[in-house]
């Protein structure tokens, strides 16, 4: 914990983590999704079943893996997981960071935060309860982003993205999976089930080019979505 105070915009004065993770949202939940899905994985058994189920499709589906080659990661390096739950791919990141490096998971959910770091003990891996909408760190402070299905739960997706895109220091690279719409039928009944919404297959990386990205490319499997981008320079 003490390797994250360095990266928060107000640090706490006496920080504590009773269940492993640092704490920087508390009771202050505002305009967070309120759906179906959400309410699933804010819960345990939703935690737990998740955790399973994304184990075991990580084995099989390779664009589900983690995006490690895309974020240009380096031993040493900061990399930051957004809706990071269970914590599987922020330990992946970890690894590859090594221990000179960190890798923080930022998450709503206490019970995803919970079992990530339960599952996921090392001195360079953290966990923090915060919204993605309103990021607690300092701007250019972490080397590589990455948001995993996270951002079809967050009511205000574009100011995700600009927090993400805040706080990664010029030269870093930052890769975001969503769902998007298909065209034909499926696209046309699945938009919002359960508070999930989907996203048109150029959404994120126009908003991305917008906020001035470079080289920002896709990769697409199904309905799964990858956008890739990079960090020039500081924001004006
Ligand atoms: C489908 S899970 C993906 C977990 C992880 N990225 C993975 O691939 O294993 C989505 C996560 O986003 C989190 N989430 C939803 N809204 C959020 C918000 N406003 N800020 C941070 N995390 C959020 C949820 O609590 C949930 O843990």
């Amino acid at each position: 914990m003490q390797r994250v105070l360095p990266l928060l915009a107000d640090p706490p004065a006496a920080p504590t983590a009773p269940r492993g993770y640092l704490d920087q949202l508390g009771s202050a939940v505002q305009d967070v999704n309120t759906g179906m899905v959400q309410a699933l994985w804010s819960s345990r058994i939703g935690a737990s079943l998740f955790d399973h189920a994304a184990t075991a499709a990580r084995r099989v589906f390779g664009i589900l893996q983690s995006p490690t080659g895309h974020l240009h990661l380096q031993p040493g390096h900061t990399a930051l997981d957004i809706g990071c739950g269970p914590g599987e791919i922020t330990a992946a990141l970890a690894r590859t960071v090594g221990p000179t490096g960190l890798a923080l998971g930022i998450d709503i959910s206490e019970s995803m935060l919970t079992r990530a770091a339960h599952r996921h003990r090392a001195d360079n891996i953290a966990f923090l309860r915060a919204d993605a909408q309103r990021l607690p760190l300092r701007d250019n402070t972490v080397d590589a982003v990455t948001c995993i299905a996270g951002l079809q739960l967050i009511p205000d997706p574009i100011a995700a993205m600009a927090e993400m895109i805040r706080v990664l220091r010029p030269g870093g690279y930052l890769a975001v999976l969503v769902p998007t719409v298909r065209t034909g039928p499926i696209g046309r009944f699945l938009p919002d089930a359960g508070g999930a919404r989907l996203f048109t297959a150029t959404e994120i990386a126009d908003t991305v080019k917008g906020f001035g990205l470079r080289e920002v490319g896709t990769r697409r499997f199904g309905m799964i979505q990858w956008t890739y981008g990079h960090k020039i320079r500081a924001q004006q």
